[in-house]
């Protein structure tokens, strides 16, 4: 928990704005980088502060945007008319229960690279206002820092406000702010509307701090991503890059050999062992852990799973909400679903679906198969294009097969129907019901054989 020096944080996020230049039926903020949406890392950004309050103000389909977050415990301000960021912070404060020393830290709800590192930057410091700037080669479009001979900050112009000489300043505020929340209200009271834009700007509190010779620290921003806020798709196409390279340069520099640092996303958190490597144009989505030694190859695609030490993923895999032990072989076009586990050594080939279903130590189940809502035992071997019938149209059916278990290519095992240890099943096999164990089914149509048969010919040969 970290309180700026003197009273309590109460954050106000702004997230009314309409977001236009997305060309979205959907709230700009709720457009997601690395799987989740920039308001959430936003918000996330902020619980890492602990606040005593956090405020969301909402406008444009702002029921949308309040409806993604009914998880968490955040107090929801209307803003109907978009009347400027001063208006916005008039609102997010209305009815706050502040203290005056409390401070107030004004978040963009579009700014979604902005790291716990650089906002404690910003809490920490002291002044009465502090401001988060970032020098541009081009500032065009964003509020100028306007400061005197001695670098004090005087006042910040906008862009559409401001002179010539004023628009040479590369010096922009970024539009995030921390102020002593005695002095904001009365300040932002004051605000007026008498500028190129005819709303109540959020800036000029900055020119009323200077008059009242209150100090006004701007905390400078060295990494501009970091401030960067998202207007359209390209700027959130070119964050999610930023934030997807710096992500793996710190998996390899953590030990993991990535084939190619800009050719693997990860949308959630990917924790690996030792020496686990993974090859280029894989995708890791939500919670996933690799144990030691394990290789992922090319075009993988990993959710909320865990992979065993020691196992190999083949190329053009889909894994999602698995688990595997350890020295397992999968793939290459393997598709494990929710609840497909596998014990030790385990091996899932070619074109091969889990779904719910367990797979015992060093069982096999190697090309073209489906098996869900089943159970195989240790040391069995599925052949190819083994499938386990688990619906019947309505309902879902378990499939149990025991232990040192074979099953012959292209067999049907109709669910429910269990298959005892040391059974064999002849390839070919509709297998209706339960087979013992140790016993040989066979289940399809004896083979006749005619001689000298006749083909048909082409009718005019
Ligand atoms: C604002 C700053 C500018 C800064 C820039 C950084 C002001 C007057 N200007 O400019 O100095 O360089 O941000 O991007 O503060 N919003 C609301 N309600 C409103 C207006 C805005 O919620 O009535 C929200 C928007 O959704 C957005 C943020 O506030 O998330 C900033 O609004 P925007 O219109 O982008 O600000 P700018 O005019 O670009
Ligand atoms: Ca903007």
């Amino acid at each position: 928990m970290k309180d700026s020096a003197t009273g309590r944080v109460h954050v106000v996020v702004l997230a009314a704005g309409k977001g236009t230049r997305m060309r979205s039926s959907k709230p700009k903020v709720l457009h997601e980088l690395a799987g989740r949406s920039m308001l959430a890392h936003c918000l996330d950004t902020a619980a890492a502060l602990n606040p005593a309050t956090v405020r969301v103000v909402i406008g444009h389909q702002g029921e949308a945007v309040r409806e993604s977050q009914s998880h968490r415990n955040l107090d929801w301000v209307w803003q109907h008319e978009q009347n400027g960021t001063g208006h916005a912070v008039q609102l997010g404060i209305e009815g706050l229960q502040a203290r005056p020393d409390d401070r107030v830290l004004v978040l963009y709800a579009d700014v979604p690279l902005l790291g716990a590192d650089l906002l404690a930057r910003l809490t920490g410091s002291n002044a009465v206002v502090s401001l988060l700037t970032v020098h541009m080669d081009d500032p065009t479009g964003y509020g100028r820092i306007l400061r005197d001979d001695t670098g004090r900050v005087l006042r910040i112009v906008e862009q559409k406000d401001a002179s010539e000489a004023e628009r040479e300043v590369r010096e922009v505020n970024t539009g995030i702010l921390m102020a002593r929340y005695g002095e904001l209200e009365t300040w932002l009271d004051r605000l007026e509307s008498g500028n190129a834009q005819g709303e109540l700007y959020l800036t000029d509190i900055i020119e009323m701090a200077a008059a009242e010779d209150k100090v006004v620290e701007a905390v400078i921003a060295e990494d501009a991503w970091a401030v960067t806020g998202v207007n359209d798709r390209l700027a959130l196409s070119r964050l999610e890059r930023v934030y997807q390279q710096r992500q793996a340069e710190a998996l390899a520099l953590a030990g993991t050999t990535v084939a190619d640092t800009a050719r693997i996303d990860i949308r959630g958190s990917l924790d690996c062992g030792q020496d686990v490597s993974i090859d280029v144009d894989c995708v890791f989505e939500g919670s996933v852990r690799l144990g030691d030694n394990v290789h992922i190859g090319p075009h993988c695609v990993l959710r909320d799973c865990e992979i065993g030490p020691g196992s190999t993923v083949e190329a053009f895999s889909h894994i999602d909400g698995v688990v595997t032990a350890g020295d397992n072989a999968i793939g290459p076009y393997a598709r494990l679903r929710p609840g497909a586990a596998l014990d030790s050594s385990a091996k899932i080939g070619n074109f091969v679906e889990i779904k719910a279903a367990r797979i015992g130590a060093r069982s096999k189940v190697n090309h073209l198969s489906y098996v869900g809502d089943a159970r195989v035992g240790d040391d069995s071997n599925l052949g190819a294009g083994t499938i386990t019938c688990n619906y019947d149209g309505a309902n879902k059916h378990h499939t149990e097969i025991g232990d040192r278990v074979f099953v012959g290519s292209a067999t049907q095992l109709v669910a429910p129907v269990s298959v005892g240890d040391d059974a064999t099943i002849g390839a070919g096999s509709t297998i209706t019901r339960n087979v013992g164990q140790g016993q040989l089914a066979v289940a399809r149509a004896r083979q006749s054989v005619i001689d000298g048969w006749q083909r048909p010919r082409k009718k005019g040969d």
